[in-house]
């Protein structure tokens, strides 16, 4: 069935939906992006999306026309005119459409598209976990931004795959083992989770967010600190966390296997949390 597409509050059948060749987005990767999950008909975690967008936008000076309302009822008409009942939702914020030039155009308008985006769950590899590797962090030094620039997300990804893993965690000169290419990164050690403090390095995952209620509710304890390489192989638990792949095991990293090489019984405890949130 054809999608139905949104651009700049107008909708479009998938083959008619159309934007311009001096988007600065594909021209310059000059926006910001969400991606959030629809379970039963409804956005999770639709406000801290909003928010963090509204805030990506402050930060890379895009001015918006759209109220947090504005945005918020063009997602609920994208999930609602597409009968998202379970599946993704993408929505994209460029600062807009203007002939190429480095600085900001002062006459582009923002562009604002959403649509769903196919999803696949795979129920399986939250049972088993997931291999990961670790590859440099060659990102730029604004990574708390959700930038459509992904570039060093994309490579990294790509080089994971190569090696035949799922993810790949950025390591980044003088601070440890961040994230992942497109995942929040948590070590256990003797029953207390370390994750990477919020800084400009890391994206302040709205999964992390609520990962981190859970543990906190459940009595876990969390400290938010870096790690480095040796800290994250000698784990007792790996795990990762995002919109997508939720809470998510890892249980080997380069050549090593992380615990018993199955989820351990922290990741169990958050993944059956998240599941109650979301049902
Ligand atoms: N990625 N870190 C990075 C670098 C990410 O790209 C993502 C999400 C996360 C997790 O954030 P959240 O919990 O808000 O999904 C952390 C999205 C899903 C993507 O690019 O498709």
């Amino acid at each position: 069935m054809s999608m139905l597409i949104c651009i700049n509050g107008q909708f479009y059948p998938e083959s008619e939906a159309q934007i311009s060749v001096y988007d600065r987005g594909f021209q310059f990767g000059d926006g910001l992006y969400e991606v959030a999950r629809v379970y039963s008909g409804q956005v999770f975690g639709l406000q801290e999306h909003l928010e963090r967008m509204i805030s990506g936008a402050k930060a890379i000076h895009i001015p918006l026309k759209w109220s947090i309302d504005d945005l918020r009822n063009i997602v609920l008409e994208v999930v609602q005119r597409n009968s998202i009942e379970d599946g993704l939702i993408y929505w994209q914020l460029t600062r807009g459409t203007a002939l190429r030039t480095h600085a900001f155009p002062p006459s582009a308008q923002p562009n604002l598209i959403a649509y769903p985006l196919v999803f696949t769950p795979h129920p399986e590899l939250a049972e088993k976990g997931i291999n990961a590797v670790v590859e440099p962090d060659q990102r730029w030094l604004m990574c708390n931004v959700k930038s459509t620039n992904l570039l060093g997300n994309v490579l990294a990804k790509e080089a994971a795959k190569q090696k035949g893993a799922q993810e790949a965690l950025l390591e980044r000169t003088g601070y440890g083992v961040i994230e992942g290419s497109s995942s929040n990164l948590y070590i256990v050690r003797d029953g207390t989770i370390r994750t990477a403090p919020l800084s400009n390095l890391i994206l302040p995952g709205i999964t992390r967010h609520f990962v981190l209620q859970i543990a906190e509710k459940l009595d876990i304890p969390v400290r938010k600190e870096y790690f480095d390489r040796t800290q994250l192989y000698n784990a007792h638990e790996v795990f990762i966390s995002s919109t997508s792949l939720e809470v998510m095991p890892v249980v080997q990293i380069d050549d090593r296997t992380i615990g018993a090489g199955k989820p351990g019984p922290i990741t169990r405890k958050l993944q059956a949390g998240f599941r109650q949130l979301v049902n």
